[in-house]
């Protein structure tokens, strides 16, 4: 089959298996280029390890700490005609290069909200490793279906009490355009979200964990948030994905006592904006991200999720200092949130018109990774020969 990108607005629907290994090389490649991190993780559990943050803090453990990995995801293999998500052959890449590497690596793919997912995971780890020593809740969708209660929830991205507006880009095209809001209209739109995006699962996982003792004495576990510019906060860290946010992260003090007859401990990690499938999503932060992209790689500390999260590890987690804030949280979107940063993209976010985009953003680079998310543009491949379909992932066959 040959396989060319196909979009839909945010969404592409088209993946390309040996872009999608290109890719993961690439991060790998990066990894064993900063050396082994010493007194690493060396069994892990990434939930939400096919792509973006979750994926990288998979390749970070295995390649950077020869780490074990289990990794469970939702995904799509390829079908006849069809290829299958970016997920799936991030997946199946980085399991062939495990093996090759002599890491262990294993993954599940299922609904990490249900119970069922959660069960088969755990069995997996008396199985194979015993326990984990790290959990990694890397999970970013737009519905959950309680375990408990069977009730579906769908989170929606909204500002709350006053409608927004703002500028926005079509990244494609890269028509600059006003865009408003409207804030939620009930108090359920917040609650749906919470639910979603919220602590809870991540609550549940741990205490599942635990009940089966497969946590390793000293365990930890690490989920992700994000807080951005105060340009984004109605839409983001004051809107409804926001409320989320805050819900996850008082969510850290509840496992921290769930670990602490087994000294474990739980942190959120405020990650960098990043072009991923799910901040893809979101209306003004593609803009944002664009400019902010131009302004750090000027500075040379633009970091992309691999970069992200091997800092997270060496020079938080496992090294260096956890730099926590006020608030007891990691902040690896320190050089994102730099005064000089944070001036020079709100100054560029004045100015910016669809007439001066390509010059004063990095809306090439945004693209490029928008892309590169789904295995294209990336120069190695040639997009016009047919594609071997990686339609295996070796441990879930
Ligand atoms: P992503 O969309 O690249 O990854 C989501 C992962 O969750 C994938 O592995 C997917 O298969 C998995 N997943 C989704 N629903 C699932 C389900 N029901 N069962 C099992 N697996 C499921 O997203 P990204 O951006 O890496 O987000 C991960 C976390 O990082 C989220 O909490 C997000 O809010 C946070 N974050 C993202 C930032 C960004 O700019 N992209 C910035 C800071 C934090
Ligand atoms: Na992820």
């Amino acid at each position: 089959m040959i396989i060319q990108p196909r979009t839909r607005g945010f969404i592409c629907l088209t993946s390309h298996p040996e872009g999608c290994a290109e890719n993961v090389k690439t991060q790998i490649e990066y990894v064993k280029s900063k050396g082994q991190i010493v007194n690493g993780p060396k069994k892990v559990l990434v939930i939400g390890a096919s792509t973006g943050f979750g994926l990288a803090s998979r390749i970070s453990a295995a390649f950077g700490s020869n780490a074990a990995t289990i990794g469970v995801f939702f995904e799509k293999p390829g079908t006849e005609g069809r290829p299958g998500t970016a997920g799936w052959y991030n997946s199946a890449a980085f399991e062939e290069q495990a093996k090759q590497a002599g890491i262990y690596a294993k993954s599940i793919n299922g609904d990490a909200f249900s119970d069922e997912i959660k069960k088969e995971t755990i069995e997996l780890i008396k199985k194979d490793l015993g326990q984990v020593d790290l959990v990694v809740y890397s999970l970013a969708s737009p519905r959950r279906t309680h375990p408990k209660t069977g009730v579906a929830y769908a989170s929606v991205l909204k500002p709350i009490g006053e409608p927004f507006t703002n500028k926005t880009v079509d990244f494609h095209t890269g028509v600059v355009s006003n865009i408003s809001i409207d804030p939620v209209k009930e108090q359920s739109d917040i609650d749906n979200t919470i639910a979603v995006m919220g602590g809870e699962d991540w609550k549940f996982w741990i205490e599942d964990l635990k009940a089966a003792g497969v946590l390793a004495n000293g365990a930890k576990t690490v989920a992700y948030s994000y807080i951005g510019p105060e340009l984004t906060y109605p839409i983001y860290r004051n809107g409804t994905i926001g409320m989320a946010k805050n819900d996850l992260e008082a969510t850290v003090p509840v496992i921290n006592d769930l670990l602490k007859d087994l000294n474990g401990v739980s942190y959120v990690s405020v990650n960098k904006a990043l072009v991923t499938q799910s901040s893809s999503a979101i209306p003004v932060v593609p803009l944002y991200i664009s400019l902010l992209y131009k302004v750090m790689k000027e500075k040379n500390i633009h970091e992309g999720c691999i970069e992200q999260m091997q800092r997270l590890f060496a020079d938080r987690l496992y090294g260096g200092s956890l730099a926590l804030d006020t608030e007891g949280r990691i902040r690896v979107d320190d050089w994102e949130m730099r005064e000089d940063v944070q001036s020079a993209v709100a100054k560029l976010w004045e100015e910016v018109t669809s007439e001066n985009i390509e010059a004063i953003s990095d809306l090439a680079g945004y693209r490029k990774d928008f892309f590169n998310l789904f295995g294209f543009e990336f120069d190695s491949i040639d997009y016009t020969l047919e594609s071997d379909e990686l339609t295996t992932v070796a441990s879930l066959k």
